[in-house]
């Protein structure tokens, strides 16, 4: 296909690198690891890797803490280890993105060193310093997302600092310059290497309200949900800097860029979208949603109706933040609804984001007590929320010691169902999550018509179905999804009704259904695709 771009047409897999693959046994994934399985990936059938942070990092929040932008971690094996790791991946043609971390540095970053060490240091203005306000007071209600109030009184300088996530991330100064040039430096130095693009983490967090406004309550009480971050997210000059973001990206051939919209909906997400700011930005509908049809539609028809076919949507059902989808969605280890969901995710329009191990259908690990709790969010919160650790754990590779991930104990523990839950299992066995993904992925890169084919509803029941079309100039495709584990019947439109479909795939069936009386049937749990060539979509 000539015209296939990457980032638009193909499938983004993002790896979590201390979980993936540990080449060295101490109980750490590093780059090795990840180049070792980038035939797997490639067997997979995906397109581009998201690596989430390898920079050098204390680790307070796992690499999103990040000590030296321009290096990367010896836990993962260092420079070497990464351009080994690009020309592999290059190779065999897969992209890479990293992760931008930028709204915050590690509070082990030379420069925030700098920062705190006097007043009058060239670096104090790098960072968001305030004084006590009048009655000793904090300088402002600003909340920090990881609990409690943003700013960390700092005893050396006796002034606060602002960090919208944990005490070791401070916020930069977006609003000096030389954050600003130096962060487009670094930019370019991994664009010089060969990166294909970035994730930017929280990117709507960088700017804050220049006269520090307090944020308005919601409801009452100074939780960070129960204000209305007007005052320390969404600035309006983010969109001056995304301006030479995006010119710097596209003085190189085909670089993307996608931003975590951090609190904001589909509008926002569309709002930061566009030829002067990014390609992409994710909004977490489909993270939030209940295993319902009704759920799923919506979220697809805002992002359609909010894009106006001019933006490209993108999808995302796991990542590194929430309980991955099959824990979310089963109790038990029956896959029928991941296969369910792996097919919405890789027929609709957009950009899918997979997550490691989503194609295995891996579920979180359970995290008991406390002490057994890495996640500094899981340790403020807990017992009412547990943090991220769930998510987090090693690949589960096969079936010997530690899931084939590591030699030595794993930084987390590999879930209990590794020894039949696997790779290798999954890999022998023709009913698997993994080869239904893999047999999905293959029909997406074959047929056009599932990357930039038109999007048009069919027909929806709020709890049980969800059918749709995709069409092209020459190809209909007709997805049709029930949720329900009962049979439901699902009626075409005369234009749909002749008989010349052929069953591209189903988790349920090996032949095309019958049409009768207007209808099809699907089973229990269906996921299936069918396609006309050469169609004319006229009678
Ligand atoms: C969003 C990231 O996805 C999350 O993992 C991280 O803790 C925060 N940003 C802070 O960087």
């Amino acid at each position: 296909m000539s015209d296939f771009l990457w980032w638009r047409d193909g499938v983004i897999y993002q790896i979590y690198p201390r979980s993936f693959m540990d080449s060295n046994n101490d109980g750490i994934g590093d780059l090795p690891g990840i180049t070792k399985k980038l035939d797997y990936l490639v067997d997979l059938g995906i397109d581009a890797i998201w690596l989430s942070p390898v920079y050098p990092s204390p680790d307070a929040d796992f690499g999103y803490d990040i000590s030296d932008y321009c290096e990367i971690d010896e836990k993962f094996g260092g420079m070497k280890a990464f351009d080994e790791f690009i020309h592999q991946a290059h190779t065999r043609n897969i992209r890479v993105i990293m992760d931008l971390v930028i709204n915050h540095t590690s509070d082990q970053h030379s420069w925030f060193q700098q920062s705190r060490s006097s007043k009058t240091n060239e670096y104090r203005d790098w960072y968001i310093w305030k004084g006590k306000s009048e009655r000793n007071k904090l300088p402002n209600n600003w909340q920090s997302r990881f609990g409690g109030s943003g700013w960390e009184w700092d005893p050396t300088t006796e002034e606060f600092y602002f960090h919208m996530f944990a005490k070791e991330q401070p916020d930069l100064n977006w609003s000096n310059p030389k954050v600003v040039e130096a962060i487009l430096d670094m930019i370019k130095f991994w664009l010089e290497k060969g990166v294909d693009g970035f994730r930017l983490d929280v990117f709507n967090a960088y700017y804050k309200d220049e006269k520090f406004r307090n944020n308005p309550f919601k409801l009452g009480l100074p939780k960070f949900d129960q204000q209305k971050h007007i005052y320390d997210i969404d600035q309006p000059q983010m969109f001056h800097f995304l301006k030479e973001f995006r010119a710097l990206l596209d003085s190189y051939p085909e670089r993307y860029a996608v931003g975590e919209t951090f609190m904001g909906d589909f509008k926002t997400s569309a709002h930061y979208m566009g030829n002067n700011a990014l390609h992409a930005a994710f909004e977490f509908s489909f993270l939030n949603s209940r295993y319902k049809p009704a759920n799923f539609y919506q979220a697809i028809q805002q992002w359609e109706d909010e894009l106006a076919q001019v933006g490209w949507p993108c999808y995302v059902l796991n990542n590194h933040d929430v309980i991955r989808s099959a824990s979310r969605y089963t109790k038990s280890e029956d896959d029928g609804r991941l296969k369910v969901l792996a097919t919405l995710m890789l027929t609709v329009r957009g950009t899918p984001f997979m997550y490691y191990g989503e194609e295995i259908g891996m579920r979180d690990i359970p995290i008991n007590k406390k002490s057994d709790v890495l996640d500094p969010v899981g340790r403020v919160f807990w017992p009412f929320y547990k943090g991220r650790d769930g998510c987090r754990s090693p690949m589960q590779w096969n079936a010997d010691k530690n899931a084939g991930f590591s030699k030595e104990i794993p930084w987390l523990p590999v879930h209990d169902n590794f020894p039949w839950r696997n790779v290798a299992k999954q890999t022998n066995d023709p009913k698997s999550l993994l080869n239904f993904y893999k047999k999905l992925l293959k029909i997406r890169k074959e047929y056009p018509v599932f990357q930039n084919g038109m999007y048009m509803p069919l027909t929806y029941d709020p709890k049980k179905i969800l059918a749709y079309i995709r069409q092209s100039n020459d190809q209909i495709a007709l997805i049709a999804l029930n949720f329900n584990k009962k049979e439901v019947a699902l009626v075409l439109s005369s234009q749909l009704l002749k008989d010349d479909w052929k069953l591209l795939i189903s988790n349920k069936r090996d032949t095309v259904p019958k049409i009768f009386d207007r209808k099809i049937t699907l089973f229990g749990n269906e996921a299936m695709v069918l396609l006309k060539q050469d169609h004319q979509f006229s009678e």
